[in-house]
């Protein structure tokens, strides 16, 4: 070989070499970077764990505070508000009802047609419009101002449709509030806070009904508001309506809730309490539940810190559609601050919300085969283009990991309610036959009335929930436990309790 062909050969080598290196090197800084952020799933995991353990703690410390939210006023971050309904629906019901409902995202307006005598519902007219954004965090006058004049278009349309309607002098309505109020009778309470986004400060404190008594007057309407009831309390009365075993609600959708029926004499804060059942429906108001038991991570601390409600709704936070989003968008901007698995860093990650619930669980439960719908997530909405196949697959991951907590956490408070009011077996099965004994010998069949889009819509959270809950029981006592979705519970609630709250009823 001449010396330029050993020079050709040596620079053949090096510049071979140095290609080598640097692959090499970035392999290796590629698989340190890998390791980042697999390490910083773990963790995650970790931190969210809901053993069958832990949530039996949660359970626990769900049925605590719920005693002493009834013991005393503020005895807890559970309010456990009277609601003072005190009778559930029980088919009798007969006659038009209108009611409508401001809850999460949008506002309904129904009219409901009764048929009493257990004939049913004969008719049911629904209209649903989005709330504008800018209404709820503007004034209280201009939000009852849309609700008015909503009801009102609604109310005319029904009219022109029926019209048998305009010659009824008075129309009876319920209104399905879904934010926490402290109640004054079955049809009027005031506002204690927010909830969801919702910020309207001169609201606070004033009477909600009020509120729409007179803005509903100031549109000529003479519609009275016979029912205000939270939407768990609407649900608990679909569910009891359509099926008897019915003894509590739970809410997920954008905000959770829950309530119950409880014995008078077991409200303690409210002594001598009369109720013509002996009992009462309790609105929990439970998004706000706090206990050292709950896997909280940092991710949870900065949303909560950074929420326009900080220190509020811990329970809420960590379960309902508003905010799981979110927390799976905090987990992905920490790992593409820590590596570069998502590529140059978008800013669209950096926003707040972008991540909405629902989209998180159509990437969730992506089925294609190269996980399509992850890359579209990421590119129109994340700004996050060519993700790879690996990357997809944690972000699948991250969801799992965050809803599964979810899940498996709302499943811990429904027990935790169960607990409360002895249909948990947590005296032990044996214990709860021998109770069971005296009532025929069988354990009593529990339902649970369920509502809201996370859990009707997103079937992984649904699942996960279900299992969690007989996990929890165990087998021999799970099967006495159904959760049943009831369809628009909040709604159809509302007016079902106007109806036997007014002369409309032929309860006899
Ligand atoms: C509210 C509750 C409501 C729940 C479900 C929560 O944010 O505080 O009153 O029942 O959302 O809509």
């Amino acid at each position: 070989m001449g010396k330029v062909g050993f020079g050709t050969a040596v620079g053949i080598a090096v510049v071979t070499c140095t290609v080598a290196a640097v692959v090499v090197g970035w392999r290796l800084r590629s698989r340190m970077k890998w390791k980042r952020v697999v390490g910083v799933l773990r963790e995650l995991e970790e931190a969210c764990g809901t053993s069958v353990s832990r949530l039996r703690q949660v359970v626990d410390a769900m049925a605590v505070e719920m005693h002493a939210g009834l013991a005393s006023e503020g005895g807890s971050k559970l309010k456990m508000l009277l609601t003072f309904v005190d009778k559930l629906p029980n088919g009798n019901e007969k006659g038009i009802c209108y009611a409508i409902h401001l809850g999460g995202t949008n506002f309904r307006v129904l009219r409901v047609h009764l048929g009493g005598r257990r004939s049913g519902i004969l008719r049911r007219d629904v209209e649903r419009m989005p709330i504008p954004q800018h209404l709820m965090t503007s004034t209280s006058e201009d939000l009852f101002e849309f609700i008015a004049s909503s009801l009102k278009q609604f109310v005319v349309g029904e009219e022109e449709k029926d019209s048998e309607l305009s010659s009824v002098s008075r129309s009876e309505l319920g209104f399905t509030f879904s934010f926490p109020v402290k109640q004054v009778s079955v049809s009027s309470g005031i506002l204690i806070k927010w909830t969801k986004g919702f910020s309207i400060a001169d609201m606070i404190g004033k009477d909600v009904s009020e509120c729409l008594q007179q803005a509903m007057a100031k549109k000529g309407l003479n519609i009275h508001v016979a029912a205000l009831v939270n939407d768990t309390v609407g649900t608990l009365a679909v569910g009891h309506y359509n099926d008897e075993d019915t003894v509590a609600a739970v809410i997920i959708g954008t905000g959770t809730n829950a309530c119950y029926f409880e014995r008078a004499d077991a409200i303690i804060k409210c002594q001598g309490l009369l109720t013509t059942s002996g009992g009462m429906v309790v609105n929990m108001e439970w998004g706000n539940f706090w206990s050292s038991h709950l896997p909280r991570t940092q991710y949870d601390i900065d949303l909560d810190a950074e929420s326009p409600n900080p220190n509020d709704q811990g329970f809420e936070k960590m379960i309902s559609g508003m905010y799981l989003g979110d927390i799976v968008r905090r987990v992905l901007l920490r790992m593409s601050r820590e590596s570069d698995i998502f590529g140059p860093s978008s800013s669209r990650l950096s926003t707040p919300f972008i991540l909405r619930t629902p989209l998180m669980a159509s990437m969730h439960q992506d089925d294609t085969p190269d996980l399509r719908e992850v890359a579209r997530v990421c590119n129109d909405v994340l700004g996050i283009p060519d993700v790879s196949l690996k990357a997809r697959k944690l972000i699948v991951n991250i969801c799992d990991i965050i809803t599964r907590r979810a899940a498996r956490l709302a499943a811990a408070g429904i027990v935790g309610i169960l607990k409360k009011i002895g249909r948990d077996g947590s005296a032990g099965v044996a214990g709860s036959r021998t109770k069971a004994a005296s009532s025929g010998g069988k354990l009593k069949r529990t339902v649970v009335a369920m509502e809201g889009g996370l859990y009707t819509n997103y079937t992984l959270f649904r699942e996960y929930l279900e299992e969690a809950v007989a996990e929890i029981l165990g087998e021999e006592l799970a099967p006495f436990v159904t959760l049943k979705v009831v369809e628009d519970g909040s709604g159809l609630g509302a007016a079902l309790l106007a109806a036997s709250l007014s002369f409309i009823s032929t309860d006899t």
